[in-house]
């Protein structure tokens, strides 16, 4: 089955899961609005880096060249729950996990975990067989619950500042 099959059932599926009603589909350029708005908020209500550090994590909204190519390129997948954007992920080049957010308020109700399974049969339609991720410290937990490890820490400097991530490995 293609992804555009698996993406369609899960767009009419509507399937309870955890009590929530959720729809999935692919980003399209004309969502990035909202995208930034999530990612900025989730990214500003961090409590695991400095305000400093999350300054410069959330800058990247300035950056919109890059979001519409990452939109554009990856398969860079939506959530929805009546209408209201809960979170994105999205499979980027080769078998890289780019992008994990969810609305700041609406965390432990297995949005995550949702989409990351529709990124995972996604990188199977691709005979992949293992996915890579850069994870915050915040997201650790979640990507070790989905089965992933951290292969190393990484040192990642931005504006001089040090942003602390794991790469994490998943074999599919
Ligand atoms: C990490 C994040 C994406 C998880 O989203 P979520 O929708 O709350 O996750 P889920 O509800 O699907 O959680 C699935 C499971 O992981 C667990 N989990 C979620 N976040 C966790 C964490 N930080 N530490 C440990 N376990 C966690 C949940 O308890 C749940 O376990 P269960 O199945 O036993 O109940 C979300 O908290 C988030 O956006 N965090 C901040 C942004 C961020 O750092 N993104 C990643 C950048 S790489």
């Amino acid at each position: 089955m293609n992804h555009f099959c698996l993406l369609f059932i899960n767009y009419i599926e509507c399937s309870l899961f955890r009590n929530i009603k959720m729809e999935f589909r692919k980003a399209e350029e004309g969502d990035l609005a909202l995208i930034l708005e999530l990612f900025e908020a989730n990214v500003l209500a961090n409590t695991d880096y400095t305000e400093e550090q999350k300054e410069i994590w959330a800058s990247s909204v300035n950056n919109l060249e890059m979001w519409k190519g990452k939109i554009k390129d990856n398969f860079f997948l939506l959530a929805f729950e009546n209408d209201k954007l809960m979170g994105f992920s999205s499979l980027g080049p080769m078998d890289y996990v780019d992008m994990m957010f969810v609305q700041k308020d609406e965390f432990g109700k297995g949005i995550a975990s949702k989409l990351l399974l529709n990124i995972e049969e996604e990188a199977k339609q691709y005979d992949l067989s293992q996915l890579y991720a850069d994870v915050s410290v915040s997201a650790r937990g979640f990507f070790e619950k989905s089965g992933y490890h951290v292969v190393k820490t990484n040192r990642n400097i931005r504006k001089g500042i040090h942003l602390k991530n794991f790469r994490m490995k998943k074999v599919l």
